[in-house]
This record gives structure tokens, C-alpha cells and sequence, in this order.
């Protein structure tokens, strides 16, 4: 058995840890950047915070706050820009996965010459870039701890990822009070997305033992605590259990990479913006079944792990059933007619790669088929 494990440096979780952001990052320097949205990370307050605990430090900092959905590559060149004029040492992303991969892109290519484009299109580069550190607003994304930003690549219509060992952050601050005003939909979404993760690492053909029980762990935290979060959002216990669930799945996809589910729901965000926790949410049960074939026993331990005592596929279904979140991707904003082509960008995923069960174009459609 052989495996290497690429874990991030300082991982900080629990209540309120942001306001000791300040002193955490001085070992990195005395000027950065913040990066996030326009509006959820300032509603919620968590800028405030941020900018608070910063000053206290006596870190001067700048705010782009202009990251959307579905960020492309020029959004990650204009931070980059900014960032080099007004010589930052460090890059903070604050917000969900979208704010944290232009962030985390930022500054693992600060140091490079050619446009971020290049690097989508596989570029070689080598990692002289600055710490990213990462806090996340949300719980599904794993990306404040995973070592690759997906980013909308123009010149090829899908979404694709920039990937490198040291992309991971310097230091995650994971504080689960930064998620409570988080609105019951992008819980749900976003707590899918993680449960998609947990499940699709534990399935992974690169999983190992180490993977397995952090994955195992994750599964179990969110089956029992994402309809308490988006039932009431002020439960504490519950959305502490989902920030923990949220990150620990993301160790463990960030050494197996995940599946099907993923490559398939990269497509739909980019042709649909369908929110890519709600294509995780309706893919994930037929991709299940899809994959019984060749992990069974896999999906067995799954469906104790989530607390059920059904088959894992219907325990999903269930879930999805009682929150408010798209069942099928009609529902979701997806138009019939361009099946082939999401069967074309499915295959330039390399999560395929890591599925359990070897996929065709034609397992591919008849999965869309059956989410429809
Ligand atoms: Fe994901």
C-alpha cells in the first residue's frame, strides 16, 4: 500500500476564531488583499470582522469585491493586477467557493508573467507565489484546504481547474458563526456539494485509509446535521457540525479527487448556471446507482454511515426531498437539446478518472437522462 498526502499548514476551527485573524497572519506580512463577493460576506458581518481583527493587527489592506458565480479567468487576472500594483504580501479569500478560488488562484500565480487563461490551458508553472489564506463563509466547498481553482475557461465554454501541491492555503479559518445567516437554499446546496465530496472520495479509486476515515467521518456529520442547519440556520451545534463535515471532506477530496457526479456537474454550472451543489444534489443518487456495479459494499458502509436504513441512494433522495433545493435539472434551469455537448465537456474532466466504475459517453447521457 503506498499513498502520499498533501495536507494544508494551519487549519483553525471553532467559534468566533476569526477574531484572532490578525495575529495569525503577521507572520505573513503587513499588506494584503481581501478577496469576496458584493454582498453575503458583508450582510453577514464576516467583513466587518475581518476588517476589524486586521486592523487591530495594524495590516494595511485592500478590498476587491467584485467575485461572482461561475468566476472566470479575467476576474483572477484583474486581482493579480491589483494585487502586484499595490504589492501585497498575502491574499485573504473570504466568502464561498467562487471568492476563495480567484483568491487561492491569485496568489499561487502572483509571481507569474502570462494570463491566467494560459495556466487554465495547462500551461506549465512553477509555485513562487504568495500565502493564500482561506475562510470560508459556506459549508460545502472544501476549497479554504483543496489544491486546485476551478475557474470558467472562455476559450473552451466549461469549467476547468487550476491545480498545483502548493496551491493549498497558509492558514484556513473555519468559524462556523460566519455561516449562521447563511440563507436555508445555499445551506442546502452548499452542504450537498459537501456530502458530494465525502461520498465521492470514498468511492475514489485513489482512496486509502486515511481518506476512508476522514470521508467515513464527514458522510456522518452532514447526514445527521444539514436538515438541522437548514431547518434553523441559529442551530449552533448543527453548523458547527457542518463547517467540520464541509472541511473534512475537503481533506479528503483534495488527495482523491472525487467523480462522476463532479464532472458532470462542472458542465451544467458553466452552460446553466446551475449552482453546482444543486447539480451534485440531483446527479448524486442516479451516479450511485450508476456505480453500485463496482463499489456496493462501498455504498453498504455509505448508507450506515448516514444513519438510515436504506439503500444510500434513497436516503439521498430523501434528503433532497425535504430541503428547498431543485429535484431534477429541468427544474434547475436546464434546457433539453444540448446533451452532447455536456457528454463532450463531461470528458475533459480528470475526476473521471478517479470514478469507481469506467465511464462511456453513453453511460454519461443516460445518467443527464435520468436527472432530468
Ligand atoms: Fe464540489
Amino acid at each position: 500500500m503506498n499513498f502520499l498526502l498533501n495536507l494544508p499548514n494551519n487549519i483553525v476551527f471553532g467559534e468566533n476564531t476569526i477574531d484572532g485573524l490578525g495575529e495569525k497572519v503577521k507572520a505573513f506580512g503587513s499588506k494584503c488583499i481581501i478577496v469576496t463577493g458584493k454582498k453575503s460576506t458583508k450582510s453577514s458581518g464576516a467583513l466587518d470582522k475581518i476588517i476589524s481583527s486586521l486592523k487591530k493587527s495594524k495590516i494595511s489592506f485592500f478590498i476587491f469585491d467584485e467575485v461572482k458565480g461561475e468566476p472566470d479567468t479575467e476576474m483572477v487576472d484583474k486581482v493579480r493586477n491589483l494585487a502586484k500594483t499595490e504589492g501585497v504580501e498575502f491574499i485573504i479569500g473570504v466568502g464561498g467557493g467562487s471568492a476563495l478560488d480567484v483568491a487561492k488562484a491569485a496568489a499561487g500565480l502572483y509571481n507569474q508573467n502570462l494570463k491566467t487563461l494560459s495556466y487554465l490551458n495547462k500551461e506549465p508553472f512553477e509555485y513562487r507565489g504568495i500565502p493564500f489564506i482561506g475562510i470560508p463563509t459556506t459549508s460545502g466547498t472544501g476549497s479554504e484546504i483543496t489544491l486546485n481553482s476551478v475557474l470558467y475557461n472562455k476559450s473552451k465554454g466549461n469549467k476547468n481547474s487550476i491545480a498545483h501541491p502548493r496551491f493549498q492555503s497558509k492558514l484556513s479559518i473555519i468559524d462556523p458563526t460566519l455561516t449562521y445567516s447563511m440563507p436555508d437554499a445555499i445551506t442546502a446546496a452548499s452542504g450537498m456539494d459537501a456530502l458530494t465530496h465525502a461520498i465521492e472520495s470514498y468511492t475514489s479509486l485513489a482512496a486509502n485509509p486515511i481518506t476512508l476515515a476522514l470521508a467515513g467521518k464527514a458522510i456522518e456529520l452532514i447526514g445527521q446535521n444539514l436538515v438541522k442547519a437548514v431547518d434553523n440556520g441559529l442551530d449552533k451545534d448543527a453548523r458547527a457540525n457542518m463547517a467540520l463535515g464541509s472541511v473534512i471532506a475537503g481533506l479528503a477530496f483534495s488527495q482523491t479527487g472525487v467523480g462522476v457526479a463532479h464532472s458532470i456537474s462542472h458542465p451544467l454550472g458553466a452552460l446553466f448556471h446551475i449552482p453546482h451543489g444543486v447539480a451534485n444534489a440531483i446527479l448524486l443518487p442516479v451516479v450511485i446507482e450508476y456505480n453500485d456495479k463496482t463499489c456496493h459494499n462501498r455504498y453498504e458502509e455509505i448508507s450506515v454511515l448516514l444513519g438510515g436504513n436504506m439503500k444510500a441512494s434513497e436516503q439521498i433522495r430523501k434528503l433532497i426531498k425535504s430541503m428547498p433545493i431543485p429535484k431534477t435539472l429541468l427544474e434547475a434551469g436546464y434546457k433539453k437539446g444540448r446533451e452532447k455537448e455536456i457528454v463532450e465537456k463531461t470528458f475533459q474532466s480528470r475526476s473521471l478518472k478517479k470514478n469507481p466504475r469506467p465511464v462511456k459517453e453513453k453511460d454519461v447521457l443516460d445518467i443527464i437522462r435520468e436527472c432530468m
